[in-house]
């Protein structure tokens, strides 16, 4: 199965308006010529109407980092997939553990956030991944069936032809240390093992599955090289053009 390659830019809570057009811009520049690569920046809402213009018709695309489930009402400070979508924005990040860590994000939210962006033809990443405390009890499995079969509750697999899905270890988040390769080849493998009993083995093969925590151009080729790894979610190596660009480039 030919999976595209997806790099992925989450800018977290960083950059003003001006900071990440200028971003942008360098970013699309330095993409010119990028091969068979997808590639998203994910600002924060702030910055998404702002961004999204000066990408288009390039190969990076933009995503928001969360989303609230309603459609639009009182709920103050909340932005909804609708108003998203109207940004020309193609994807959102649901489910990243800082939002399940600290603003109380449960799977039941998760898969109602995954249900109103499929509605509103937003393109998901769900984020799932275990803490340092649940791998060193030998729960990362358990843990991470629970967050994809309860996410992904009550969906039939042609309304997730778009899902994404993101392994990011807690504890390789924003610290330096990376999952090692057999860690990540056996967390990739086993998901897909997942997907398929959940939906089927055909729609396995065809979603793709990104890792996240502490990538950088040092270890993106040998992460890239995992066989069920089709991508990156990159937080810090994201917000500098000049080195997010030699991780969009693994392949040279
Ligand atoms: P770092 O790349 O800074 O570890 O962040 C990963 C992440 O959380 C991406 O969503």
């Amino acid at each position: 199965m030919n999976r595209i390659p997806f790099i992925a830019g989450n800018w977290k809570m960083y950059k003003t308006g001006p900071e990440a057009v200028e971003t942008a811009e360098r970013l699309v520049t330095l993409c010119a010529d990028v091969e068979n690569v997808e590639v998203m920046i994910a600002p924060t809402f702030l910055s998404l109407p702002l961004i999204t213009p000066c990408v288009k018709g390039t190969c990076v695309k933009t995503g928001a980092q969360n989303l609230y489930f309603e459609k639009e009402g009182a709920f103050t400070g909340e932005v909804s997939a609708e108003m998203i979508r109207a940004t020309g924005s193609e994807y959102v990040i649901i489910g990243h553990s800082e939002r399940r860590q600290y603003f109380g994000e449960t799977d039941a939210n998760v898969c109602k956030k995954l249900k109103s962006s499929i509605h509103a033809g937003l393109k998901p990443i769900l984020c799932i991944g275990e803490t340092e405390i649940e791998r060193n009890e030998e729960k990362t499995f358990q843990i991470l069936d629970k967050q994809v079969s309860d996410g992904l509750k009550s969906f039939g697999s042609d309304e997730l032809k778009d899902l994404i899905l993101a392994y990011e270890p807690v504890w390789a988040i924003g610290t330096g240390k990376t999952a090692n390769i057999n860690q990540v080849e056996e967390v990739h493998q086993y998901l897909r093992a997942l997907v398929g009993r959940l939906f089927s083995m055909d729609f396995a093969c065809r979603i793709r599955i990104l890792y996240g925590g502490s990538v950088k151009p040092e270890n993106i080729r040998e992460l890239m090289n995992i066989k069920d790894v089709d991508g990156a979610l990159v937080g810090g190596a994201s917000l500098d053009p000049e080195k997010f660009i030699k991780i969009i480039k693994y392949y040279l």
